[in-house]
């Protein structure tokens, strides 16, 4: 068993929280008596209803890999559910360049309606973070539904997604035509190419992330008690020697009073080739009896925009998705590849402590980092929240400059922008 699964409890964290009189551990998720109500209790943090026996199992069989600890309160009518969790993971994020590092995966963060501002989620997220550092992690990860409260421990957003919603009377298609062929896969299948594709082009992807195959099942509709699974349809594109490059997953919302008029949504399209996007795209736009195709967690820089007739025929809304959180500088600094030389020496500032420091960073020709701590007088001095941002190369150091976030030299802050662009545009295809 992986030795991060059942890392102590961090100590601080335990006594922040026995303060005010509640405990708290790792819990074992072999033993259904303390997993069950502990999915209950996350499930009922995410606003979710009483989930079934069946529910309960399919989650269970989905996440029991994680590290998952609760927050308990004795005094409570029901002692067994915790009153806050948090589960963690190891899992590789892909850096510019190819590379990937370790990181800390944190979800599940739920603190109880009844137990809410008593500093749970703050003992929680600081102990996590703690317990990574001193697993010899040197990034953290996370996803969020509340964008405000991660920020306050060093986390910040470093990819960005597109939701569209596009007219199909509007988006006649005008973009390539491959030859490969489109066929329907059953549910089993799809489980077993998704993993197979997403593992293949997650490292070509700075932000990416490796999945866990629960979510495969969970995207395949094959988890029992899963809601609406038998309204997902999956189609894959075949390359003209027979091998899938992509597979689109989407169902047909319930269509009103006009039968033409049905919303296609598509879950997920993931493609290895220009010809399978190409191709899945064409076919959802395309598809007959459908006036709108709705495609939420898209990259900021989807190809599809110039595929289609009338680009006005698509809304797109942006927002934050993959938030990274530095804990070693010079590691994840010198884990990736730089656009450019440059010399730049950096102050970083954390009050939790993990990343403060100053470094200088030379990057030569190639793009190759080295990273040195120093005491020299820095050309640009930033927050750990800033760093996370621009590690990956999707947010630019002289925007951060401009919105206040960073200080340097306007010179010193073109060079990082120089430097750290990423030629792949940042993207996590993922929810965790
Ligand atoms: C969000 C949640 C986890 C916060 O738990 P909590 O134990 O009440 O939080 P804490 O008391 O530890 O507060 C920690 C800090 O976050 C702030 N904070 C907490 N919830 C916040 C929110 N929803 N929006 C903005 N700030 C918030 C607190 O003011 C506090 O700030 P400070 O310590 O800098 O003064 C809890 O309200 C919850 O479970 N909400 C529903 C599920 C959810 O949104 N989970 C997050 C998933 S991404």
């Amino acid at each position: 068993m992986s030795l991060w699964k059942n890392a102590p409890i961090d100590s601080r964290a335990h006594a922040a929280v026995a303060a005010n009189g509640l405990d708290y551990r790792v819990i074992d998720t072999a033993d259904r008596a303390e997993f069950d109500p502990y999915l209950q209790a996350e499930m009922r943090g995410f606003l979710a209803g009483e989930q079934t026996d069946e529910q309960i199992g399919g989650a269970r069989d989905g996440l029991s890999f994680r590290r998952f600890i609760g927050v308990y309160d004795p005094a409570s009518a029901h002692p067994e559910q915790p009153v806050g969790t948090v589960n963690s993971w190891v899992t590789d994020v892909t850096l510019p360049g190819g590379r990937t590092l370790p990181m800390w995966a944190v979800s599940g963060v739920t603190v109880a309606p009844t137990h809410r501002r008593k500093g749970i989620a703050r003992a929680m997220l600081e102990g996590e973070l703690r317990t990574a550092a001193d697993a010899g992690l040197a990034i953290a990860g996370l996803t969020v539904s509340e964008a405000t409260i991660y920020g306050r421990f060093g986390f910040s957003p470093a990819t960005y997604a597109t939701d569209w919603r596009i007219d199909t009377r509007r988006a006649a298609w005008v973009g390539p035509r491959p030859d490969g062929r489109l066929d329907f896969v059953s549910r089993e299948r799809l489980r077993d190419e998704l993993a197979d594709l997403h593992g293949r082009i997650r490292t070509a992807r700075p932000g990416e992330i490796e999945a866990w195959p629960g979510l495969w099942r969970r995207m395949s509709g094959l988890v029992p008690g899963q809601q609406d699974a038998q309204k997902l349809r999956a189609v894959r594109y075949a390359d003209p020697a027979g091998a899938t490059r992509g597979l689109v997953v989407y169902r047909l919302a319930d269509e009103g009073e006009d039968f033409t008029k049905h919303e296609l949504q598509v879950h997920y399209l993931l493609s290895e080739t220009a010809d399978a996007y190409a191709a899945l795209w064409r076919f959802v736009l395309e598809h007959d009896l459908v006036s709108v195709v709705q495609a939420s967690l898209r990259s900021v820089d989807e190809p599809v925009r110039w595929m289609i007739a009338d680009q006005r025929g698509a809304h797109v809304t942006t927002s934050e998705h993959g938030w990274l959180r530095i804990l070693d500088v010079p590691t994840v600094l010198g884990a990736r590849t730089y656009a450019c030389a440059a010399s730049l020496t950096l102050r970083v500032t954390d009050p939790l402590g993990f990343a403060d420091g100053t470094w200088t960073l030379e990057i030569d020709g190639e793009g190759a980092p080295t990273v040195r701590p120093t005491d020299a007088e820095p050309d640009v001095t930033l927050s750990v929240n800033a760093l996370s941002s621009l590690v990956l190369g999707g947010v630019r150091a002289s925007v951060l400059s401009a919105a206040g976030l960073l200080a340097a030299e306007p010179h010193s802050a073109v060079a990082m922008d120089r430097a750290f662009a990423s030629v792949d545009t940042p993207f996590l295809s993922l929810w965790y």
